[in-house]
């Protein structure tokens, strides 16, 4: 029988590119301007069972957002046979906690536009952004936009 508990859940600090979910374009400009330019990387989180990762998050580190106060979950996922035992929800609280270190007031999610995935968000606190990351909506725009208040 496989178990998890929130110990298993390790947090490491990442640089370079953060492709995944919702990536914009402008996360992958090599041009020596804009915020992509300052910022770069990212905070992965990953739950384990025993050597096994079976879930896995990253919280991007470059602002978005009008006001530069939002900060993207850029992934997050959660191996099938341990979904609906508290994995998902562990790393998203996870997520936020370091979005919210970091200073942002809410972190935006491109979610997948699956029923089960999007209803996740929602419990969790997220609702659909008013106003939509350009570069985010442009990559994924059959995805669900949220922000989750922080
Ligand atoms: C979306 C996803 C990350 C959720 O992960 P998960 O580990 O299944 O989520 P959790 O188990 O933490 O939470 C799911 C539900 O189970 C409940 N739950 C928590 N602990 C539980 C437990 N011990 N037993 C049963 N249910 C539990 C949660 O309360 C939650 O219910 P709610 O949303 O109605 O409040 C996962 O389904 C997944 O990886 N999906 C595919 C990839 C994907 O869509 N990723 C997001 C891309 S944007």
């Amino acid at each position: 029988m496989e178990t998890w508990s929130p110990q298993n859940l390790r947090r490491r600090r990442v640089s370079g590119e953060l492709g995944g979910r919702g990536a914009s374009e402008r996360d992958r400009d090599d041009q020596p301007t804009g915020r992509s330019q300052r910022q770069r990387g990212g905070t992965f989180f990953g739950v384990f069972d025993a050597e096994e990762l079976i879930g896995m998050g990253v919280v991007d580190s470059a602002r978005i957002g009008r006001k530069d106060d939002q900060i993207q979950l850029a992934y997050l996922y959660v191996s099938r046979r341990f979904r609906g035992r508290g994995v998902g929800v562990a790393l998203f609280e996870a997520a936020s906690n370091c979005a919210r270190e970091l200073g942002a007031s809410a972190l935006y999610v491109s979610s997948a536009p699956t029923e089960n995935t999007v209803d996740f968000y929602l419990h969790r606190g997220c609702s659909l952004a008013p106003d939509p990351e350009p570069g985010l909506f442009a990559a994924e725009p059959d995805d669900i936009h949220l922000l989750c208040p922080l």
